[in-house]
């Protein structure tokens, strides 16, 4: 299949997605310029495409054509220094600290496939003959730096993802001071942005609004892509909704420091880079040597921001997560860590294995504690033995005694961390990071490990190898607590500390890679204080996410529902904790916290023991209510209907996009939760969407049947239900399909 054309008498490249097409001018055989990235467009265009105004104290194009404005061309990689005063995508200097600024020989090439990027986390195509990839190849003859832009089309879901290298074949290093891995410059269009920005506890909460003139910029410098800002954001227009309207969505496939820059400009232009943080980033670059920039992901719809999340969460799903976990269904999980905190042994384990097994948990995870002397957070990170006062007969023996229970068994990890107070950090004082002979700065008691150095990683990769050979382990949570302070390494030569954020991440990946190339049937869930580093990134090998240390239920209406404009339910995970809530004190009914958790990744996080019959009873009928959906829920597609952020509703639905031997079409849910009661309301009215005309969908528990035009454009009335916090889930099965 052919994904990429040429047109060589206009010098136009073109990717086509199913719906989009992201268009390149060829100008002067010097430099790549944008033209279109949108709803698909053919060009004919033969001459002009960029306006050739005579405007006061603008620089021209190059000094052998007069004819453009340099201000005025959209670049596929905007560069510095030559009249385009926008904000650059990347800065590179010479051996003599001169600023490269071309003029560029620019060749094109065209494979089949899609190559994997060295080192880094990057989309992975299903099937290689389902895609071309093109490169567009920058040759600055000065310095010998070979400036290489990659972009792939992936048709389904009307996504290109995007990455740089540079390639030194001169004979002088060369500083890259800043390279983002997109820049995308489009014509004046009014544009909104929605990003996602929190805190711990409070991760992912949307937020939208208009460009201005000016830079709107967000990031992390924290080390990781953080808690604060995720590296994941969206362009509209005004009128674009949740199901009409044209959506641009950006995703970075990194898990460290970040930049997003915006710059609407005079003209109402706007450039758009995204990439490593330039603020934490410098890299030398040797004669031989090549430097790749993490990918960038890009993703189409006309179809409202639903029609945006649709194709992020099929895209992540079926090319970011690792193969093993593609397609297979997720257990229902137990995790001990609000149940037990430290304070736990053997058999309070297994006693709450006893109850997890009898009401519909498949998966056991034991949380913080298990290893050294862990009874508090001040101690052990880095010593992984287990604490055989708690676990007297060692991992195996409690795992078995939960496999026993027909459950499988799942471990907490912290690997990239030491605690100051460890046997670790006495005998490897060297091995975190730190600024030599200065203090470093607190956080959680811990430290981070070094992991641009190779014997940390060594270390990790046999620590990890052990553990998981020592017993019948099928999960990993493997959280990272603290940010980066203080970011020196003693084995990094003066000239390259500030690439030390960059090769931290480079690290991570690397242990990741291994273990998980050694392991590839442990599910490994990604967590950081929550859901501190929630990103492809991450996802790439983790293909499950603790969402966020806030389990209330109200809380985490709104937290899932912004990590849903970009990420899939099935990577979020979610957990019916005790009430009062231990992080906002809320008391809300075991229905409703059910009810928001099986919208995510589902589990219990509670004392088991500490539950009545009736609860227990109550809690097997959920867990065997999300078994039976599991399929819709997990791989269905998932609609936002009413948004927390604009009311005290939510509402959102699960349907199959389209029905195969697994997944049947047949019936769709209804989640609608509300959050604060107020007198003399309205009936809540909906519209649902993607349903079938001409079919009559049954209501389960009224027994009412309606036409799917009627649901879609007349809308539907849910019962008013008294008081805070209440929610109703609501099947929906077509007519007749019963049994089909
Ligand atoms: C932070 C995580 O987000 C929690 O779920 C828990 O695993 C603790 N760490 C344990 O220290």
């Amino acid at each position: 299949m052919s994904t990429i054309a040429f047109d060589s008498d206009n010098k136009i490249v073109s990717l086509y997605g199913k719906k989009s097409s992201y268009n390149i001018k060829l100008y002067n055989t010097s430099l790549p310029l944008h033209l279109h990235w949108g709803a698909k467009t053919c060009l004919s265009v033969k001459k002009s495409f960029f306006p050739a105004n005579d405007r006061g104290f603008m620089i021209l194009a190059e000094a052998r054509d007069n004819s453009y404005l340099v201000e005025e061309m959209q670049f596929e990689y905007g560069f510095a220094e030559n009249g385009d005063f926008r904000v650059p995508a990347f800065r590179v200097r010479d051996g003599q600290n001169y600023p490269i600024t071309g003029p560029f020989e620019l060749t094109t090439y065209i494979y089949r496939g899609k190559n994997q990027i060295p080192g880094l986390p990057s989309a992975r195509p299903e099937n290689a003959q389902d895609l071309e990839t093109l490169e567009l190849r920058m040759h600055d003859s000065k310095s010998g730096l070979w400036i290489t832009l990659s972009y792939s089309m992936f048709p389904k879901y009307d996504a290109v993802t995007r990455h740089v290298r540079f390639s030194n074949e001169g004979s002088r290093p060369v500083k890259i001071e800043k390279a983002a891995s997109m820049s995308l410059d489009l014509y004046n269009w009014e544009y909104e942005l929605l990003y996602l920005h929190g805190a711990w506890a409070r991760e992912r909460q949307l937020q939208r609004r208009p460009l201005q003139s000016g830079t709107t910029a967000f990031g992390s410098i924290r080390g990781t892509s953080s808690h604060q800002f995720n590296p994941s954001f969206a362009l509209v227009s005004p009128q674009t909704t949740e199901f009409s309207g044209e959506a641009y969505g950006f995703s970075f496939v990194y898990s460290g420091n970040f930049l997003s820059e915006l710059e609407l400009n005079h003209d109402n232009n706007l450039r758009l880079n995204l990439g490593l943080h330039p603020d934490t980033f410098e890299w030398q670059l040797q004669p031989g040597d090549s430097f790749n920039t993490p990918e960038a992901l890009m993703i189409y719809s006309d179809e409202g921001l639903n029609g945006m999340s649709h194709n992020f969460h099929g895209f992540i799903r079926n090319h970011i997560f690792p193969p093993p976990f593609q397609k297979a269904e997720r257990p229902i999980l137990f995790n001990n860590w609000e149940a037990t905190y430290f304070d736990f042994d053997e058999r309070g384990l297994v006693e709450l294995s006893d109850i997890a097994a009898d009401i519909g948990v498949e998966l056991f995870v034991l949380d913080d504690g298990w290893f050294g002397e862990r009874n508090t957070d001040r101690t052990s990170l880095g010593d992984w033995t287990v604490n055989t006062e708690k676990l007297p007969n060692g991992l195996k023996g409690l795992a078995e005694e939960i496999e026993k229970r027909e459950l499988q068994f799942g471990l907490w990890l912290e690997p990239e961390m030491m605690s100051l107070n460890s046997k670790l950090a006495l005998a490897h004082p060297e091995w975190y990071i730190s600024i030599p002979n200065r203090p470093v700065a607190e956080g959680r008691n811990q430290l981070v490990l070094d992991l641009s150095r190779s014997d940390v990683r060594e270390f990790l990769i046999e620590t990890l190898d052990q553990i998981l050979s020592s017993a019948p382990i099928s999960c990993v949570k493997w959280d990272m607590n603290r940010y980066l302070t203080n970011v020196a390494s003693s084995q990094l030569p003066a000239s390259q500390q500030q690439e030390l954020y960059h090769r931290y991440v480079l690290g991570l990946y690397h242990v990741l890679d291994e273990i998980t190339a050694k392991y590839p049937k442990v599910l490994f869930e990604g967590c950081s204080g929550g859901g501190g580093r929630f990103d492809l990134g991450v996802l790439y090998y983790m293909p499950q996410y603790w969402t966020s240390d806030n389990t209330d239920a109200v809380s985490r209406i709104k937290i899932q529902y912004g990590t849903s404009l970009f990420y899939p339910p099935i990577s979020m995970g979610a957990h019916v904790s005790a009430v009062p809530n231990h992080q906002v004190g809320r008391t809300t009914s075991l229905e409703f916290r059910g009810h928001t958790a099986m919208s995510g990744n589902f589990g219990y996080e509670l004392d088991l023991r500490a539950l009545s019959d009736t609860e227990l009873r109550q809690i097997t009928q959920q867990s065997s209510f999300y078994a039976q959906h599991r399929r819709l829920l997990q791989f269905g597609r998932f609609l936002r209907i009413k948004s927390p952020f604009e009311s005290s509703e939510a509402v959102w639905m699960f349907i199959h996009s389209a029905a195969s031997a697994e997944d049947s079409s047949d019936y769709f849910l209804l989640f609608w939760f509300r959050l604060h009661a107020e007198a003399n309301l309205p009936s809540p009215r909906v519209k649902l969407a993607y349903l079938e005309e001409n079919v009559l969908y049954e209501e389960k528990s009224s027994g009412l049947s309606y036409t799917g035009s009627e649901l879609m454009h007349r809308g539907i009335i849910l019962p008013q239900l008294e008081g805070d916090y209440v929610s109703q889930v609501y099947i929906f099965q077509k007519k007749g399909s019963e049994n089909s």
